[in-house]
């Protein structure tokens, strides 16, 4: 199979390469990178791994994109989400050349329109998949492990970590289904060679955990009780009031507050509301395929192996 990504050298992207190079079936990939990007030591890193690499700047003339998805059985975005808006041109051309399944950038927590900005503009590109009737899976994978620990008193934990989460939003009790995003790569091997989530919605995750749980958890594994800060849901919807009203958009400080009332308050990002909103459950479709525990992802961290995302 002929899959082509865009985002490749991105956190999710290098995750979906490691899980399509590793799979048993046989995949093979074009990275779709942008001219300015092409000197990467990531770009050269993709080429030795025997992944060809194509340069296009996808707002560029649309004949170069729609020669190079020529062959192309897959499209794959993994895009900046301040990018997002250049997955118009490239599902365009996926639908003129006729792929036979794209997967627009989701990767992230199940949430209902509405809720956040960031769900909202991909849901918007969805429709646009929609209007343009090119055949599509949604694959969405939970929060990462990468940024659900907090950091803990003694300081073990703080080179993995790029956001550690000190804060406890509200009671702490609210399950939210998290994955390992280098876990990522395995699942979409699995749901992009099956017929099954052909136009549907797949949630891909590992576990689901409660804050609290995930506080008990690391003072279980280090004998450390990480400080918290309390926030309270009437606190932060007006942290979430107040960065609504700057309206510059889908900001960090939006963004961050928006996902933890989320899958911290309202509670989106479980399998029982995803089977509600229609997605079909990775876990349901493929039971021996399974992401690392959140256990041995913390145990890793404590045994020095760890890496923080976003370091390229
Ligand atoms: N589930 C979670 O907890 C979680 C956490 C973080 C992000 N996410 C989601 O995951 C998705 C991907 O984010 P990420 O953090 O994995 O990505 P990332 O590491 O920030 O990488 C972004 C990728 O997009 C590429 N890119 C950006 N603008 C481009 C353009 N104009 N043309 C072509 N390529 C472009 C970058 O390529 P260059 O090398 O050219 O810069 C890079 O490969 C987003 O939807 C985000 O919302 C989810």
């Amino acid at each position: 199979m002929q899959v082509a990504i865009v985002g490749a050298t991105g956190e999710t992207g290098r995750s979906i390469v490691d899980g399509l190079l590793k799979a048993e079936s046989s995949f093979e990939i074009t990275a779709i990178i942008r001219p300015s990007s092409l000197a990467k030591p990531a770009v050269q890193n993709l080429k030795a791994r025997g992944v060809r690499v194509v340069s296009v700047d996808l707002q560029g003339p649309r004949a170069e994109l729609v020669e190079i998805l020529k062959p192309i059985d897959v499209v794959i975005s993994a895009i900046h989400y301040q990018s997002l808006d250049e997955e118009i041109t490239l599902s365009s051309a996926a639908k003129i050349v006729g792929v036979k399944r794209y997967v627009p950038c989701f990767w992230a927590t199940v949430a209902p329109r509405g809720v956040m900005l960031l769900r909202d503009r991909k849901e918007e590109i969805l429709d646009h998949i929609h209007r343009l009737r090119l055949p599509y899976t949604v694959i969405d994978v939970g929060w990462w492990y990468e940024i659900t620990l907090p950091a803990i008193p003694s300081g073990r934990f703080d080179y993995a970590l790029v956001a550690p989460q000190n804060n406890l939003l509200d009671s702490g009790d609210v399950p939210s289904a998290l994955t390992d995003v280098r876990d990522v790569g395995v699942y979409v091997a699995k749901i992009i060679s099956d017929p099954q989530t052909l136009n549907k919605k797949v949630f891909a995750f590992t576990e689901t955990r409660t804050q609290n749980e995930i506080l008990a958890l690391v003072e279980k594994l280090t004998s450390e009780r990480p400080e918290v800060t309390k926030i309270p849901a009437a606190e932060l919807e007006s942290k979430l009031a107040e960065a609504r009203k700057a309206g510059t958009g889908i900001n960090r400080d939006l963004g961050q507050y928006e996902y933890w009332n989320s899958w911290g308050i309202r509670g989106d990002n479980t399998p029982e509301n995803a089977r509600y909103l229609g997605y079909l459950i990775a876990e349901d479709l493929y039971p021996g395929v399974k992401g690392r525990s959140l256990e041995t992802f913390v145990q890793e961290i404590l045994d020095g192996k760890g890496a923080k995302v976003y370091s390229e």
